[in-house]
């Protein structure tokens, strides 16, 4: 199974967890998530140590702040040669920009990590939105338009719902990436995702790429759950 488009959330506290969950997965060329907690934790040896076996990279660390100091952020960040690697739309077109600007310069040979934006995330409803952050435009109409606004800064894709990807290509383009969680097999149990999708739905939605958590790493065979979610969505 090569070229995954599936990607494995490593939410994991420890090195040696995440060896243990890895080592299962021998001859495999996985695509894994690494987000803050693993990385605060276990720093860019946990990076090194998961390109060493062979895996691709997506670094989720959800970059936001002045545009300068998200450039100078990711200039380093491109060092650790990632895959891809995320900020948040919300910083802006400028601070997005400086984001991609901060990764060529950065950058490992001649590519870049794909660079990526949240829109609005899960956690936010349209009650956020209004009562705390006074955006009051609808939710749907927010992510579009952040995620134009990623595009229009030279940015290749937005992490969002399967539910959000079809509107997402049908304005923005199919080759612009929606990278999309809240992933569940039939027969999972949702835990803490409101709004889940199968990875064949995510397939017939259009999303790119589909990250899974914990139906795969909390699975008692997480090599067979992987090749059945890897089946459903790549066929
Ligand atoms: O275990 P589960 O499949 O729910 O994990 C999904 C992963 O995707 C987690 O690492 C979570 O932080 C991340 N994520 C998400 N929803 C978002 C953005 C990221 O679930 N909107």
């Amino acid at each position: 199974m090569s070229d995954s488009k599936v990607c494995i959330a490593l939410d994991f506290k420890t090195k040696a967890d995440v060896e243990n969950f890895l080592k299962q997965f021998e001859g495999e060329k996985l695509y894994v998530k690494v987000g803050m907690e693993l990385f605060y934790g276990q720093g860019i040896e946990m990076v090194e140590m998961i390109k060493k076996m062979g895996h691709k990279i997506f670094l989720d660390l959800k970059l936001h702040d002045i545009p300068n100091t998200v450039k100078s952020a990711m200039r380093q960040l491109a060092k650790l040669d990632v895959d891809m690697i995320n900020v948040h739309a919300s910083g802006g077109v400028e601070m997005m920009k400086a984001a991609i600007e901060g990764l060529e310069e950065g950058k490992v040979g001649d590519k870049r990590p794909l660079c990526i934006a949240v829109t609005c995330l899960t956690s936010l409803d349209q009650d956020v939105l209004d009562n705390q952050l006074l955006i009051h435009e609808p939710l749907d109409q927010v992510v579009l338009k952040w995620a134009s606004n990623a595009k229009e800064a030279g940015l290749d894709g937005v992490v969002c719902s399967p539910l959000e990807s079809k509107i997402i290509h049908d304005h923005l383009g199919e080759d612009f990436l929606t990278v999309t969680p809240g992933i569940r097999l039939a027969t999972d149990n949702v835990n803490d995702q409101k709004r889940v999708t199968t990875p064949a739905m995510a397939r017939e939605l259009t999303s790119s790429y589909i990250v899974v958590g914990r139906t795969i790493t909390g699975s008692n065979n997480p090599v067979e759950t992987y090749k059945k979610v890897y089946q459903d969505f790549q066929g």
